[in-house]
């Protein structure tokens, strides 16, 4: 069978094709070793390598997994990154506030070499990134999880950034100051916000968070015990006036910003030193 075959007879069994088609032809680009989606069409008349291995993948994506975990891969800033079902899958809001943080982070320092700690690094993919497009020269990265820390790892190895891994609670690890804090904490407060599939394959700990936003708190407290200059978070789109409330009481001597996405929710915050 060819890959355009098993692509066709793949479309037959979506409920939804016009959206899906891209994660069949993902799959069969894994499955043929193609670099690029944009080489599927270059091989589409090739044997599909391991036809089993195809209708596993799909079934389970036709299961509701996301064909991310499936792959082990998923894009990020123009990266692929490495992925299983310890770490969130990165979102295209997140590359919305790494592209924020790049900018920050020029404005504040310039060209002097800094160094970021990455809280609740999940994948490692905002730390990779700042390092791989700012003048980010080290990366602490930090996560709960030792299973989504090790992956962090991975990721940092296989990109060339330069790192530290901790396995910790917020910044509980942080025995210096960095130039900048970013962190993508768990942000969720309903189980009703959240897709199915979302809920039935990425990993908890990593969404839901409580009323009180202690994640929150407790990393901008010891950032702001430190005097770290510059933090950013990603944000809730539905937690703004409780943070509001909450950094102006913790960090007082800093200014806040709160920035919209592409979709116009409220979805990245950062607090700037006061000099
Ligand atoms: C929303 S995910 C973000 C992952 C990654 N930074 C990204 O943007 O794709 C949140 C991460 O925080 C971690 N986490 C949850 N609670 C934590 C805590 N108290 N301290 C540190 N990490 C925590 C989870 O394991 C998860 O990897």
């Amino acid at each position: 069978m060819t890959l355009f075959e098993a692509y066709q007879e793949g479309l037959k069994l979506l409920k939804n094709p016009k959206n899906d088609e891209i994660n069949i032809r993902s799959l069969l680009c894994e499955n043929n070793n193609l670099k690029s989606m944009s080489d599927f069409y270059l091989h589409k008349n090739e044997n599909i390598k391991d036809l089993q291995r195809f209708n596993r993948e799909l079934h389970r994506f036709l299961s509701g997994e996301p064909v991310q975990y499936i792959t082990g891969k998923a894009s990020f800033f123009g990266d692929d990154f490495i992925v299983s079902n310890d770490v969130l899958i990165p979102r295209n809001e997140t590359e919305e506030v790494v592209d924020y943080a790049i900018k920050k982070i020029k404005e504040k320092f310039g060209s002097k070499n800094i160094s970021i700690s990455d809280v609740c690094a999940g994948s490692g993919c905002i730390g990779c990134e700042l390092f791989l497009h700012s003048n980010v020269d080290h990366v602490f990265f930090s996560d709960i999880s030792d299973k989504a820390i090790a992956i962090a790892k991975q990721n940092a190895e296989k990109l060339g950034v330069k790192g530290s891994f901790y396995v910790a609670d917020g910044l509980d690890y942080l025995n210096q100051s960095v130039d900048v804090v970013i962190s993508n904490p768990p942000y969720i407060l309903k189980k009703e916000d959240v897709d199915q599939s979302v809920l039935d394959f990425e990993p908890n700990l990593a969404l839901f968070t409580d009323e009180d936003l202690t994640i929150y708190r407790k990393i901008t407290k010891k950032a702001v015990e430190f005097g770290v200059p510059l933090i950013i978070f990603e944000i809730g789109y539905d937690i703004k006036g409780k943070l509001e409330k909450i950094f102006k009481e913790i960090a007082p001597n800093y200014s806040l910003e709160f920035k919209k996405d592409i979709n116009d929710k409220f979805r990245i915050c950062s607090l700037s030193k006061i000099d």
